[in-house]
């Protein structure tokens, strides 16, 4: 059975769908381990409930940025994962992380990649009166929110809609689309190639995967 280790930074209700979907065997393959940057991130909590082994590494106690994801890549390591999975991992990776785990590190990105990579995708979408907005699970590339695209999902923005609106709009969304991921993963039929998404033998669009 294929291993994953997941990277949590908050709320982990991500982690919590990719728990469920294990549980429930809609994803073959097994939560070998989380980690975390912030020890008080829910998402520990979350793990610890499932009996995942959970660990947080203080990011003050190295001296820079990467000797603290050396030390967070080789933790992961011991697990020997098939899947990196990013879900609201809220720090920036640097290339040397970005490069032990190419063609196995995933990520989601609440927007409609490329649009809005980076931060307060939801306000920047209410702000410019976006018709829609969605969220995008990818390849992780060393540019930010930039990799290739897996699979998006769309959801409509509604004139009242305030910013938490639109990020529960969208978390429905990203609760469905990750598992049916790392699902594609654990199952062989996702991998990247030539810096291209491929899934059952087909290079996916930048938008990624798109149902005829
Ligand atoms: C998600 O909306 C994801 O798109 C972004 O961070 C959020 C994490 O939420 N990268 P949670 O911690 O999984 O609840």
């Amino acid at each position: 059975m294929k291993r994953i280790v997941v990277l949590v930074s908050g709320e982990g209700s991500n982690l919590q769908a990719l728990i469920d979907a294990c549980q429930q065997g809609r994803i073959n393959a097994k939560i070998s381990a989380v980690f975390s940057n912030k020890a008080a991130a829910y998402g520990l909590e979350r793990a610890r409930l499932a009996d995942i082994p959970a660990h947080a590494l203080d990011v003050k106690a190295y001296e820079d940025r990467t000797a603290f994801d050396v030390a967070l890549a080789d933790a992961i390591e011991t697990f020997q994962p098939d899947l990196v999975v990013l879900a609201g991992y809220m720090r920036i990776l640097s290339a040397e992380f970005v490069q032990r785990f190419a063609g196995r590190m995933i990520n989601i990105h609440p927007s409609l990649l490329p649009k809005y990579p980076g931060l307060h995708t939801h306000r920047q979408a209410i702000e410019n009166q976006d018709a829609e907005h969605g969220t995008s699970v990818h390849f992780v590339t060393e540019q930010l929110d930039g990799g290739p695209v897996i699979l998006q999902a769309k959801v409509p923005v509604f004139a009242d809609d305030t910013e938490e609106d639109l990020v529960a709009r969208v978390q429905t969304q990203e609760h469905n689309i990750y598992p049916l991921v790392v699902g594609w993963f654990a199952d062989e039929r996702l991998s990247l190639k030539n810096g291209q998404a491929i899934l059952d033998n087909n290079p996916l669009s930048v938008q990624g995967y798109a149902e005829d």
